[in-house]
């Protein structure tokens, strides 16, 4: 996918994204359906949530192969991206130190994290691709405003 491309896509899924989510009481179904939503349209490996549950991430609604189950905050991309509150964006998966490898076919990753109002992490959006560098800062800035659209949420367990 071209640079353009990717954004026309992320532009026309945001919004998509907005009304979804806007209005839904229930966090998890708002993270199941921007899970599909992004998934299909944006062609992902695999694309899912974490959800904090006390000082861990607990697997939550996502599309893709089965995964693991808990992260501990500071382990792997999903818990080092809780525990420095910032995206991070991965090239090449073999390079991070400590990556979790769920499948041996994924190769490149980008983890956000879901700031509640409050400013309380509570939750990671994690995509994966079997191709290498797939992520760049076009992703960075369009998932950062898809997580936004779940700032209501103060938690999902
Ligand atoms: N690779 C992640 C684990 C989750 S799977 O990719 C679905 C990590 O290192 O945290």
């Amino acid at each position: 996918m071209t640079k353009s491309e990717k954004i026309a896509k992320y532009e026309e899924i945001l919004p998509q994204i907005e009304s979804l989510v806007s209005g839904v009481e229930y966090g998890i179904s708002s993270l199941a359906n921007i899970a599909a939503t992004i998934h299909r349209q944006m062609n992902f490996f695999w694309t899912g949530f974490y959800v904090v549950d006390g000082d861990t991430l607990l697997l939550g609604p996502f599309q893709g192969a089965t995964a693991c189950i808990k992260i501990p905050k500071g382990k792997g991309v999903c818990g080092t991206t809780w525990a420095q509150g910032n995206t991070i964006v991965v090239k090449n998966v073999e390079d991070f130190p400590g990556h979790i490898a769920c499948s041996s076919l994924s190769k490149s990753e980008i983890v956000v994290p879901v700031f509640s109002k409050s400013g309380k992490i509570t939750a990671v959006l994690d995509i994966d691709s079997d191709e290498l560098a797939t992520f760049d800062e076009t992703d960075k800035l369009y998932l950062e405003k898809v997580v936004e659209t779940l700032k209501e949420y103060e938690t999902f367990v």
